[in-house]
């Protein structure tokens, strides 16, 4: 794989450099709360590739999952967390999700962000999976937006730098070998920036762009995630992706997000035939979320499949406006006519290897979110537990970070790399070709489910695409050089796992295989897929 060949044309002695104690890339839940916690002790800036507000998190609908109701309990949260993982969640991270989680989201309302409230009580809505209502939601089905607007708000009363429009392409390390910073395209004037810090936290969120169908944004092509592992990071469970069962199908429209909440309140799946057919398997439609993804998926294989929120009333309407809203523009009310559905990728539980703490497996390098992996998902996310894991792996990361104080770390010189960076004289012939082939294999071979024959042809149609590819400096190509390494390494490691478990679903090796309960890790510059016990 030519994982590091595409890099921009630079004058090393005319690049500006800036600096900063502690660097955030990213500006979701993850990266604002870890900015924001640190900000009373240290410098902080943030680097966004686009807007401080555009991400996953601003997406989120279905909510935020917490103990937090009379009848709810940490324990409780912890064992439906543990069951939805598969097998393969990481009992100390799930322990911390489930036992700070209330603390995070009580600094969270203490910040200014509202939830809907019942009586002058948080309302919790039912999710696939959850033993008990457990989900705050707010303003309805724009939970994650509510989040954001509270967090970016809080940011600034914080005085924390911010730079928007800040493409990180990769890590720079010093002469000790630890990262110091990272390489920036600064996307309004085209020019190269190094910004370096004493500590670098990447939050830069999920690659559902890999996909044909998502519920991301375009901003998720897994930046972060490449630049880690050209950096020598280890990557942890990249085969394990989880497919939402419901994003709206229609010609022209987006894979919208139709929110979980929305079976949970009693939306009920039909298909072609308007027959529920989940009425038979266990959880019906609030089965896990794989589940009912590859239920559809089947069901899709003989015509439409529709989620009808007749079931749920007049109520429809005023309980998930957004859906209603975004429906509408396409002419259908909610209300009264069921919406089309098909699954579209959603989360990556795999990612940038992590401890409880957020360090990765490189000096100064920390990790949260989306892009890190921890274990605490296990093969299979439990629903709204994303953004709970985003505040609480956050809040590690700044207690870790003040207790080492870092103020007090020498500023060491920079190790530029030596042979940098020319963008080759040849460029890709079209490479909005090439983006659209790549999210079509993923979707098709690497997708719901997998089987060792459409992987390998996976594998040679994406090492085929790579040899062809050859990057202009711009944002686009960039990114495209970070889903074709990312997509390789899913493929490597979903090929690798020879089982089914959680998000990854073999046909060729149906069951779930105890031997194969153990965490796959890739690093660059090693031939296999490796693997440690949990
Ligand atoms: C949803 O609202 O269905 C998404 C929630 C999640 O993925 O956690």
């Amino acid at each position: 794989m030519k994982d590091t060949d595409y890099l921009i044309s630079w004058d090393k002695n005319n690049l500006k450099v800036n600096y900063t104690e502690v660097l955030i890339l990213g500006s979701g839940v993850a990266g604002l709360f870890t900015a924001i916690k640190l900000s009373a002790n240290y410098d902080v800036t943030i680097l966004t590739k686009k807007n401080i507000m555009e991400g996953n998190t601003e997406h989120a609908q279905g909510g935020i999952a917490v103990a937090l109701s009379q009848d709810d309990s940490p324990e409780s949260h912890f064992e439906d967390t543990i069951k939805a993982g598969a097998g393969l969640c990481n009992l100390k991270a799930v322990k911390i999700l489930a036992e700070k989680g209330p603390d995070c989201v009580q600094e969270l309302i203490a910040m200014g962000a509202q939830f809907d409230r019942q009586n002058d009580q948080l309302d919790f809505t039912r999710e696939a999976a959850h033993s008990k209502k457990r989900v705050l939601h707010a303003k309805g089905d724009a939970t994650g937006e509510e989040i954001e607007r509270a967090l970016v708000a809080t940011t600034q009363r914080c005085s924390i730098k911010v730079k928007e429009d800040a493409y990180v392409i990769d890590f720079l390390k010093n002469n000790n070998g630890e990262i110091a910073g990272v390489l920036v395209l600064d996307t309004p004037t085209s020019k190269l920036e190094a910004w370096l810090a004493k500590a670098v936290v990447l939050a830069t969120g999920g690659l559902g762009q890999l996909y044909k169908y998502t519920t991301n944004p375009e901003v998720t092509t897994g930046d972060g995630i490449a630049a880690a592992y050209r950096a020598g990071a280890e990557l942890l469970d990249m085969e394990f992706v989880q497919f939402h069962p419901t994003a709206l199908l229609l010609p022209g429209s987006p894979s919208f997000l139709i929110s979980e909440a929305a079976r949970g309140e009693g939306a009920k799946l039909l298909n072609s035939r308007r027959e529920r057919f989940m009425k038979n398997i266990p959880g019906q439609e609030l089965a896990p979320r794989d589940v009912v993804a590859r239920a559809i998926w089947e069901e899709m294989k003989d015509g439409p499949v529709f989620l009808d929120f007749g079931f749920l009333g007049p109520q429809a309407k005023e309980r998930f406006p957004l859906i209603y809203k975004t429906c509408f523009q396409y002419g259908i009310d909610i209300s009264t006519t069921p919406i089309p559905i098909g699954p579209a990728a959603h989360y990556l539980m795999g990612g940038v290897g992590i401890n409880t703490v957020g360090e990765t497996s490189l000096p100064r390098l920390y990790a949260c979110g989306e892009c890190a992996c921890n274990g605490v998902h296990g093969a299979n996310r439990l629903a709204s537990n994303s953004l709970l894991e985003g505040l609480v792996f956050a809040s590690a990361i700044s207690e870790k970070l003040q207790t080492k104080n870092i103020v007090l770390d020498r500023w060491e010189d920079i190790n530029l790399p030596e042979v940098p960076l020319g963008v080759s004289e040849r460029y890709s012939s079209d490479s909005s070709n090439i983006r659209r082939e790549l999210r079509n294999i993923m979707w098709k071979k690497v997708g719901i489910i997998r089987d060792s024959e459409g992987l390998l042809k996976a594998q040679n149609q994406l090492s085929k695409l790579w040899r062809e590819f050859t990057p202009r400096p711009e944002i686009k190509e960039l990114e495209l050089g970070n889903m074709l390494t990312l997509s390789l390494i899913m493929v490597k490691a979903a090929l690798s796992r020879e089982e089914s478990r959680g998000g990854h679903f073999r046909r060729d090796f149906p069951l779930t295989d105890q031997q194969w309960q153990k965490h796959s890790v890739q690093k660059r510059g090693e031939e296999h897929v490796c693997y440690v016990s949990i």
